[in-house]
Protein backbone atom coordinates (compact mmCIF):
# COMPACT_ATOMS: atom_id res chain seq x y z
CA UNK A 1 0.00 0.00 0.00
CA UNK A 2 1.34 3.48 -0.55
CA UNK A 3 2.85 5.19 2.11
CA UNK A 4 0.41 8.34 1.29
CA UNK A 5 -2.81 5.73 1.37
CA UNK A 6 -1.40 4.06 4.98
CA UNK A 7 -1.23 7.63 6.44
CA UNK A 8 -4.36 8.30 5.23
CA UNK A 9 -5.84 5.28 7.08
CA UNK A 10 -3.86 5.40 10.04
CA UNK A 11 -5.11 9.35 10.93
CA UNK A 12 -9.20 7.95 10.13
CA UNK A 13 -8.20 5.22 12.42
CA UNK A 14 -6.75 7.32 15.37
CA UNK A 15 -10.03 9.97 14.37
CA UNK A 16 -12.48 6.83 15.08
CA UNK A 17 -10.60 5.78 18.66
CA UNK A 18 -10.78 9.43 19.32
CA UNK A 19 -14.85 9.65 18.67
CA UNK A 20 -15.10 6.51 20.53
CA UNK A 21 -13.42 7.68 23.38
CA UNK A 22 -14.95 10.93 23.60
CA UNK A 23 -18.48 9.14 23.29
CA UNK A 24 -16.91 6.87 26.60
CA UNK A 25 -16.18 9.98 28.01
CA UNK A 26 -19.56 11.42 27.59
CA UNK A 27 -21.60 8.66 28.80
CA UNK A 28 -19.21 8.18 32.20
CA UNK A 29 -20.04 11.66 33.07
CA UNK A 30 -23.66 11.53 32.49
CA UNK A 31 -23.92 8.44 34.44
CA UNK A 32 -21.63 9.93 37.11
CA UNK A 33 -23.12 13.69 37.19
CA UNK A 34 -27.27 12.41 37.03
CA UNK A 35 -27.19 10.05 40.31
CA UNK A 36 -25.39 13.48 41.84
CA UNK A 37 -27.96 15.74 40.61
CA UNK A 38 -31.00 13.94 41.51
CA UNK A 39 -29.81 11.86 44.35
CA UNK A 40 -27.25 14.46 46.37
CA UNK A 41 -24.35 12.46 45.47
CA UNK A 42 -25.91 9.57 47.50
CA UNK A 43 -26.59 6.34 47.71
CA UNK A 44 -29.60 5.40 45.48
CA UNK A 45 -30.92 1.68 47.36
CA UNK A 46 -34.91 1.55 47.98
CA UNK A 47 -36.14 4.88 48.62
CA UNK A 48 -36.41 6.48 45.23
CA UNK A 49 -33.61 7.37 43.75
CA UNK A 50 -32.95 10.03 46.78
CA UNK A 51 -32.09 7.87 49.83
CA UNK A 52 -29.61 5.35 51.02
CA UNK A 53 -28.08 3.18 53.11
CA UNK A 54 -24.54 3.95 54.50
CA UNK A 55 -24.70 8.15 53.45
CA UNK A 56 -22.63 9.01 56.39
CA UNK A 57 -19.78 5.72 56.31
CA UNK A 58 -16.82 7.69 54.95
CA UNK A 59 -17.83 11.06 55.75
CA UNK A 60 -19.19 11.10 59.14
CA UNK A 61 -19.14 7.22 60.62
CA UNK A 62 -19.86 8.66 64.14
CA UNK A 63 -22.94 10.29 62.84
CA UNK A 64 -25.59 7.41 63.89
CA UNK A 65 -23.69 6.92 67.35
CA UNK A 66 -23.84 10.46 68.34
CA UNK A 67 -27.43 10.84 67.44
CA UNK A 68 -27.70 7.39 69.52
CA UNK A 69 -25.98 8.98 72.02
CA UNK A 70 -27.64 12.39 72.44
CA UNK A 71 -31.44 10.11 72.02
CA UNK A 72 -30.55 8.14 75.38
CA UNK A 73 -29.21 10.99 77.23
CA UNK A 74 -32.60 12.97 76.53
CA UNK A 75 -34.89 9.95 77.51
CA UNK A 76 -32.98 9.35 80.58
CA UNK A 77 -33.17 12.85 81.69
CA UNK A 78 -37.19 12.88 80.72
CA UNK A 79 -38.13 9.28 79.63
CA UNK A 80 -41.40 10.81 78.07
CA UNK A 81 -38.99 12.72 75.33
CA UNK A 82 -38.99 9.36 73.54
CA UNK A 83 -42.29 9.85 72.40
CA UNK A 84 -41.69 13.75 71.61
CA UNK A 85 -38.89 12.86 69.43
CA UNK A 86 -41.09 10.52 67.29
CA UNK A 87 -44.04 12.81 66.78
CA UNK A 88 -41.68 15.53 65.88
CA UNK A 89 -40.49 13.44 62.52
CA UNK A 90 -44.13 12.41 62.08
CA UNK A 91 -45.07 16.85 62.16
CA UNK A 92 -42.05 17.12 59.91
CA UNK A 93 -42.70 14.62 57.12
CA UNK A 94 -46.48 15.70 56.73
CA UNK A 95 -45.58 19.02 55.78
CA UNK A 96 -43.77 19.16 52.04
CA UNK A 97 -41.92 16.16 53.27
CA UNK A 98 -38.86 15.41 55.99
CA UNK A 99 -36.87 18.12 55.37
CA UNK A 100 -36.93 19.55 58.81
CA UNK A 101 -38.91 22.46 57.88
CA UNK A 102 -40.71 21.93 61.38
CA UNK A 103 -37.05 22.82 63.12
CA UNK A 104 -37.22 26.61 61.22
CA UNK A 105 -38.17 29.28 63.36
CA UNK A 106 -39.89 32.62 62.12
CA UNK A 107 -38.28 34.83 59.91
CA UNK A 108 -38.30 37.86 58.29
CA UNK A 109 -39.35 35.64 54.92
CA UNK A 110 -42.21 33.29 56.61
CA UNK A 111 -44.09 31.96 59.53
CA UNK A 112 -42.64 28.83 60.61
CA UNK A 113 -44.97 25.81 61.14
CA UNK A 114 -44.06 25.92 65.36
CA UNK A 115 -47.05 28.28 65.86
CA UNK A 116 -49.33 25.78 64.17
CA UNK A 117 -52.63 24.36 65.53
CA UNK A 118 -51.27 21.50 65.79
CA UNK A 119 -47.76 22.41 66.78
CA UNK A 120 -48.22 24.85 69.06
CA UNK A 121 -47.75 24.25 73.20
CA UNK A 122 -47.72 20.89 71.53
CA UNK A 123 -44.30 19.56 69.50
CA UNK A 124 -41.36 18.96 72.02
CA UNK A 125 -37.59 17.88 71.73
CA UNK A 126 -36.44 21.03 69.39
CA UNK A 127 -33.59 21.54 72.48
CA UNK A 128 -32.65 17.72 72.31
CA UNK A 129 -31.76 18.08 68.05
CA UNK A 130 -30.23 21.36 68.42
CA UNK A 131 -27.76 19.49 71.44
CA UNK A 132 -27.04 16.40 68.57
CA UNK A 133 -26.78 18.97 65.76
CA UNK A 134 -23.81 20.75 68.02
CA UNK A 135 -21.94 17.83 68.67
CA UNK A 136 -22.28 16.53 65.08
CA UNK A 137 -21.15 19.88 63.91
CA UNK A 138 -17.78 19.57 66.00
CA UNK A 139 -17.26 16.14 64.63
CA UNK A 140 -18.60 16.53 61.08
CA UNK A 141 -19.33 19.71 60.02
CA UNK A 142 -21.92 20.34 57.60
CA UNK A 143 -22.02 17.20 56.70
CA UNK A 144 -25.44 15.44 58.39
CA UNK A 145 -28.87 17.58 57.61
CA UNK A 146 -31.14 17.87 60.42
CA UNK A 147 -33.91 16.42 58.51
CA UNK A 148 -31.73 12.88 59.11
CA UNK A 149 -31.22 13.75 62.68
CA UNK A 150 -34.76 13.94 63.06
CA UNK A 151 -35.56 10.74 61.15
CA UNK A 152 -32.65 8.47 63.03
CA UNK A 153 -33.76 10.24 66.12
CA UNK A 154 -36.81 8.71 65.55
CA UNK A 155 -36.05 5.31 64.87
CA UNK A 156 -33.83 5.45 68.30
CA UNK A 157 -36.65 6.75 69.98
CA UNK A 158 -38.70 3.88 69.30
CA UNK A 159 -35.33 1.48 70.44
CA UNK A 160 -34.57 2.74 73.71
CA UNK A 161 -38.49 2.21 74.31
CA UNK A 162 -38.15 -1.44 73.60
CA UNK A 163 -39.46 -1.55 69.80
CA UNK A 164 -38.07 -2.75 67.15
CA UNK A 165 -34.96 -1.38 65.14
CA UNK A 166 -34.78 -0.98 61.27
CA UNK A 167 -32.21 0.83 59.30
CA UNK A 168 -32.91 4.61 58.20
CA UNK A 169 -32.70 5.39 55.02
CA UNK A 170 -30.77 8.58 54.84
CA UNK A 171 -29.75 11.64 52.60
CA UNK A 172 -32.40 14.12 53.02
CA UNK A 173 -31.64 17.93 52.76
CA UNK A 174 -32.60 20.41 54.90
CA UNK A 175 -35.48 23.00 53.03
CA UNK A 176 -34.87 26.76 52.81
CA UNK A 177 -38.27 27.29 54.05
CA UNK A 178 -41.48 26.00 56.07
CA UNK A 179 -44.98 26.37 56.09
CA UNK A 180 -47.21 27.24 58.61
CA UNK A 181 -50.62 26.57 56.62
CA UNK A 182 -49.66 22.98 55.08
CA UNK A 183 -48.72 22.41 58.73
CA UNK A 184 -52.75 23.12 59.34
CA UNK A 185 -53.89 21.37 56.94
CA UNK A 186 -51.73 18.23 56.34
CA UNK A 187 -51.67 17.09 60.03
CA UNK A 188 -54.49 15.59 60.95
CA UNK A 189 -56.57 16.34 63.97
CA UNK A 190 -57.88 14.54 67.10
CA UNK A 191 -61.33 14.02 66.27
CA UNK A 192 -60.98 13.42 62.86
CA UNK A 193 -62.89 10.08 61.32
CA UNK A 194 -61.69 7.24 59.98
CA UNK A 195 -62.66 8.53 56.51
CA UNK A 196 -60.21 12.32 57.38
CA UNK A 197 -57.80 10.58 58.42
CA UNK A 198 -57.41 8.13 55.59
CA UNK A 199 -57.37 10.84 53.41
CA UNK A 200 -54.99 12.64 54.99
CA UNK A 201 -52.51 10.09 54.89
CA UNK A 202 -53.51 9.07 51.41
CA UNK A 203 -52.19 13.11 50.45
CA UNK A 204 -48.93 12.32 51.06
CA UNK A 205 -49.23 8.62 49.34
CA UNK A 206 -49.38 6.93 52.63
CA UNK A 207 -52.21 3.42 53.11
CA UNK A 208 -54.81 2.94 55.04
CA UNK A 209 -52.81 -0.04 56.97
CA UNK A 210 -49.64 2.96 57.10
CA UNK A 211 -52.09 5.12 59.03
CA UNK A 212 -53.22 2.17 61.07
CA UNK A 213 -49.84 0.98 61.72
CA UNK A 214 -47.91 4.80 62.43
CA UNK A 215 -50.98 5.42 64.94
CA UNK A 216 -49.35 2.57 67.25
CA UNK A 217 -47.13 5.21 68.12
CA UNK A 218 -49.96 6.36 70.37
CA UNK A 219 -48.52 3.52 72.84
CA UNK A 220 -45.94 6.18 73.95
CA UNK A 221 -46.26 9.64 75.08
CA UNK A 222 -49.31 12.14 76.75
CA UNK A 223 -51.95 14.39 74.81
CA UNK A 224 -53.56 17.65 76.61
CA UNK A 225 -57.10 17.61 78.07
CA UNK A 226 -58.00 19.81 74.90
CA UNK A 227 -57.13 17.06 72.57
CA UNK A 228 -59.64 14.59 74.06
CA UNK A 229 -62.42 16.61 75.22
CA UNK A 230 -64.39 14.66 72.79
CA UNK A 231 -63.97 11.45 74.40
CA UNK A 232 -65.54 13.09 78.16
CA UNK A 233 -68.63 12.28 76.67
CA UNK A 234 -68.14 8.68 77.02
CA UNK A 235 -69.53 6.78 73.97
CA UNK A 236 -68.21 7.22 70.23
CA UNK A 237 -70.21 4.34 68.95
CA UNK A 238 -73.79 5.16 67.40
CA UNK A 239 -74.89 2.04 68.04
CA UNK A 240 -73.84 1.58 71.53
CA UNK A 241 -71.56 2.39 74.22
CA UNK A 242 -67.78 1.46 73.43
CA UNK A 243 -65.71 2.93 76.39
CA UNK A 244 -65.16 1.51 79.38
CA UNK A 245 -66.94 4.08 81.96
CA UNK A 246 -64.50 3.69 84.45
CA UNK A 247 -61.66 5.31 81.98
CA UNK A 248 -64.11 7.99 80.61
CA UNK A 249 -64.77 9.39 84.66
CA UNK A 250 -61.03 9.02 85.06
CA UNK A 251 -60.38 11.42 82.31
CA UNK A 252 -63.30 13.57 83.11
CA UNK A 253 -61.84 13.42 86.93
CA UNK A 254 -58.47 14.47 85.45
CA UNK A 255 -59.71 17.25 83.11
CA UNK A 256 -62.29 19.09 85.60
CA UNK A 257 -59.49 20.09 87.41
CA UNK A 258 -57.57 21.97 84.61
CA UNK A 259 -57.22 24.84 82.19
CA UNK A 260 -57.11 22.18 79.13
CA UNK A 261 -53.21 21.47 79.76
CA UNK A 262 -53.37 18.52 82.09
CA UNK A 263 -51.76 15.78 80.41
CA UNK A 264 -53.07 12.19 79.90
CA UNK A 265 -51.13 9.10 78.71
CA UNK A 266 -52.43 8.34 74.87
CA UNK A 267 -51.57 4.35 76.78
CA UNK A 268 -53.12 4.33 79.91
CA UNK A 269 -50.89 0.28 80.82
CA UNK A 270 -47.74 0.86 79.70
CA UNK A 271 -46.63 4.64 78.72
CA UNK A 272 -43.13 4.59 78.23
CA UNK A 273 -43.12 1.21 76.10
CA UNK A 274 -43.32 1.04 72.91
CA UNK A 275 -45.13 -2.19 72.29
CA UNK A 276 -48.69 -2.85 71.32
CA UNK A 277 -50.92 -2.58 74.25
CA UNK A 278 -52.22 0.32 72.08
CA UNK A 279 -54.82 -1.84 70.17
CA UNK A 280 -55.57 -4.13 73.15
CA UNK A 281 -56.75 -0.37 74.61
CA UNK A 282 -58.67 0.60 71.56
CA UNK A 283 -60.47 -3.07 71.83
CA UNK A 284 -61.54 -2.44 75.18
CA UNK A 285 -62.57 1.30 74.43
CA UNK A 286 -59.75 2.58 76.26
CA UNK A 287 -58.10 5.20 73.54
CA UNK A 288 -57.45 8.53 74.63
CA UNK A 289 -58.14 10.80 71.15
CA UNK A 290 -60.94 10.16 69.55
CA UNK A 291 -59.34 9.54 66.38
CA UNK A 292 -57.75 6.60 67.74
CA UNK A 293 -60.53 5.02 69.32
CA UNK A 294 -62.27 5.47 65.90
CA UNK A 295 -59.75 3.37 64.35
CA UNK A 296 -61.72 0.18 66.50
CA UNK A 297 -65.44 1.43 65.78
CA UNK A 298 -65.57 3.93 63.04
CA UNK A 299 -64.35 1.24 60.10
CA UNK A 300 -64.78 -2.24 59.62
CA UNK A 301 -60.84 -2.39 58.08
CA UNK A 302 -59.45 -0.10 60.57
CA UNK A 303 -60.91 -2.43 63.06
CA UNK A 304 -59.99 -5.64 61.32
CA UNK A 305 -56.00 -4.01 61.78
CA UNK A 306 -56.84 -2.92 65.28
CA UNK A 307 -57.14 -6.58 65.77
CA UNK A 308 -54.61 -8.06 64.10
CA UNK A 309 -52.19 -6.02 65.57
CA UNK A 310 -53.56 -6.66 69.34
CA UNK A 311 -53.17 -10.38 68.99
CA UNK A 312 -49.74 -10.27 67.30
CA UNK A 313 -47.22 -8.01 68.32
CA UNK A 314 -44.48 -8.91 65.47
CA UNK A 315 -46.70 -8.40 63.17
CA UNK A 316 -47.39 -4.68 64.47
CA UNK A 317 -43.57 -4.44 64.61
CA UNK A 318 -42.96 -5.38 61.09
CA UNK A 319 -45.49 -2.95 59.51
CA UNK A 320 -44.82 -0.52 61.75
CA UNK A 321 -41.18 -0.16 60.80
CA UNK A 322 -41.96 -0.99 57.04
CA UNK A 323 -44.45 2.29 57.62
CA UNK A 324 -41.63 4.18 59.10
CA UNK A 325 -39.36 3.71 56.54
CA UNK A 326 -42.54 4.89 53.93
CA UNK A 327 -42.71 7.74 56.24
CA UNK A 328 -39.45 8.65 56.00
CA UNK A 329 -38.88 8.86 51.90
CA UNK A 330 -41.51 11.10 51.72
CA UNK A 331 -40.34 14.07 49.17
CA UNK A 332 -37.00 13.47 50.23
CA UNK A 333 -35.50 17.12 49.22
CA UNK A 334 -32.51 16.65 46.54
CA UNK A 335 -29.63 19.32 46.05
CA UNK A 336 -31.05 21.44 43.76
CA UNK A 337 -33.85 22.59 46.68
CA UNK A 338 -32.42 22.00 49.48
CA UNK A 339 -28.56 22.25 51.96
CA UNK A 340 -27.15 20.82 55.02
CA UNK A 341 -28.14 23.65 57.69
CA UNK A 342 -25.65 24.51 59.96
CA UNK A 343 -28.24 25.23 62.67
CA UNK A 344 -30.97 23.10 62.72
CA UNK A 345 -33.60 26.69 63.86
CA UNK A 346 -32.61 28.86 60.88
CA UNK A 347 -31.31 28.69 57.04
CA UNK A 348 -27.33 28.90 56.59
C1 LIG B 1 -53.35 9.18 62.81
C2 LIG B 1 -53.43 10.46 63.06
C3 LIG B 1 -52.85 11.13 64.25
C4 LIG B 1 -53.48 12.02 65.05
C5 LIG B 1 -54.90 12.54 64.88
C6 LIG B 1 -52.58 12.37 66.11
C7 LIG B 1 -52.84 13.29 67.09
C8 LIG B 1 -52.07 13.49 68.22
C9 LIG B 1 -52.40 14.37 69.30
C10 LIG B 1 -53.63 15.27 69.36
C11 LIG B 1 -51.44 14.24 70.24
C12 LIG B 1 -51.37 14.97 71.58
C13 LIG B 1 -50.79 16.33 71.39
C14 LIG B 1 -50.93 17.24 72.60
O1 LIG B 1 -51.81 17.06 73.41
O2 LIG B 1 -50.12 18.17 72.72
C15 LIG B 1 -50.49 13.28 69.76
C16 LIG B 1 -49.38 12.86 70.43
C17 LIG B 1 -48.46 11.99 69.91
N1 LIG B 1 -48.43 11.51 68.63
FE1 LIG B 1 -49.92 11.55 67.30
N2 LIG B 1 -51.42 11.69 65.94
C18 LIG B 1 -51.53 10.91 64.81
C19 LIG B 1 -50.56 10.11 64.27
C20 LIG B 1 -49.30 9.96 64.79
C21 LIG B 1 -48.18 9.33 64.12
C22 LIG B 1 -48.24 8.81 62.69
C23 LIG B 1 -47.14 9.35 64.98
C24 LIG B 1 -45.74 8.85 64.79
C25 LIG B 1 -45.39 7.95 63.92
C26 LIG B 1 -47.60 9.97 66.20
C27 LIG B 1 -46.87 10.09 67.36
C28 LIG B 1 -47.34 10.71 68.51
C29 LIG B 1 -46.66 10.62 69.77
C30 LIG B 1 -45.45 9.75 70.07
C31 LIG B 1 -47.34 11.46 70.65
C32 LIG B 1 -46.97 11.78 72.11
C33 LIG B 1 -46.00 12.95 72.07
C34 LIG B 1 -45.51 13.43 73.41
O3 LIG B 1 -45.82 12.88 74.45
O4 LIG B 1 -44.78 14.45 73.40
N3 LIG B 1 -48.89 10.36 66.04
N4 LIG B 1 -50.89 12.84 68.51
Amino acid sequence: MPRDKRVENRTREMAMNLALFSLFLGVAIVFAIVPTIIGGGYGDEDCGDLLGNDVYKDRCPEAEAIIYAGVRLAVFEDPRMAASLLRLHFHDCFVNGCDASVLLDDNDNFVGEKTAAPNLNSLRGFEVIDAIKQDLEIVCPQTVSCADILAVAARDSVVVSGGPSWDVQMGRKDSFTASKSLANNNIPGPNSTVATLVSKFQNVNLSLKDMVALSGAHTMGKARCTTFTARLQGSTNPNGPDSSLEYVQSLQRLCSESDGNMLANLDLATPATFDNQYYLNLLSGEGLLLSDQNLATGDDQTRELVETYAQDPSAFFEDFKDSMVKMGSLGAVTTMNGEIRRDCRSVN
